[in-house]
């Protein structure tokens, strides 16, 4: 596993960017996985600005994202759907069609995880799938305890990440109990994987995922099975880290 500390969250943010503006200049068809959440607003930021004044293209890209609440329409401002499509989709030229994100008003919740899956596997699995990592050490919803092998499907919130969410619903009792998630075994298949923290309250968690053993209790942890991963944290994200890491190789230095 790589890991590259960042003096800050607006240099973890380019860095990401850069990397999977990389991925898409050398394969423009590329399948990419996005995540929801603050973490990655700059990421999108820079792709944003990189789409405007660089001309990075999006037009034959295909997304998938990681997760979806159950039992928000798309139109709800805290739908991920609607996330995505302001903080990124409709700032770029990806096409619609070209767009994917579990439905969480589906009828068949359990056939649309299936078809979920097929999809990713239709379009030759994911390239490149950026994350953000949960203060209980979750990726995606993958709550702890989830299974290490585990694919697309329905997930209890846990109540650590119901508070932690709390901050963009009017209260607690709004922030759903239920949600659609990849599984972990699903984000492990992805070709390459860049994981994002940034912030103090991210520390114990980070520490756990690079440094701790792989255990389902901190499902993050899973990424250490990867042969490709990249972590790259703000200096605030590394505090608890106890080993030396490098900043980027100069050739990844952004
Ligand atoms: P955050 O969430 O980026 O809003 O901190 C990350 C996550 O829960 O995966």
């Amino acid at each position: 596993m790589e890991v590259i500390v960042k003096p800050t969250y607006d240099e973890v943010s380019k860095l990401a960017a850069g990397m999977i503006a990389e991925f898409l200049r050398c394969k423009p068809r590329a399948v990419l996985g996005f995540a929801t959440g603050s973490t990655p607003l700059g990421t999108y930021k820079e792709l944003i600005r990189l789409h405007r004044e660089e001309g990075l293209d999006f037009s034959q890209a295909v997304t998938f994202n990681l997760d979806e609440y159950i039992g928000l329409p798309k139109d709800n401002d805290q739908s991920y759907h609607y996330f995505m499509w302001e903080n990124l989709f409709k700032h770029i030229n990806v096409l619609e069609a070209n767009v994917h994100i579990p439905d969480g008003m589906s009828e068949d919740l359990h056939r649309h995880c299936l078809e979920y899956e097929e999809e990713i596997f239709d379009h030759g699995g994911l390239d490149v799938q950026l994350l953000g990592i949960g203060s209980n050490g979750h990726i995606a919803f993958n709550e702890p305890g989830s299974s290490l092998g585990s694919r697309t499907r329905i997930k209890t919130l846990d109540e650590k990440t119901r508070q932690d969410n709390a901050r963009f619903f009017k209260s607690i009792d709004e922030v759903p109990r239920y949600c659609l998630t990849m599984g972990i075994g699903t984000i492990l298949e992805a070709e390459k994987l860049i994981l994002l923290a940034n912030g103090a309250n991210k520390a114990e968690a980070v520490q756990k995922t690079v440094e701790g053993p792989i255990t389902a209790s901190v499902p993050a942890s899973a990424i250490q099975l990867h042969p490709n991963a990249t972590v790259i944290v703000d200096k605030a994200a590394s505090g608890k880290l106890t080993r030396k890491y490098p900043g980027a190789p100069a050739m990844l230095d952004l």
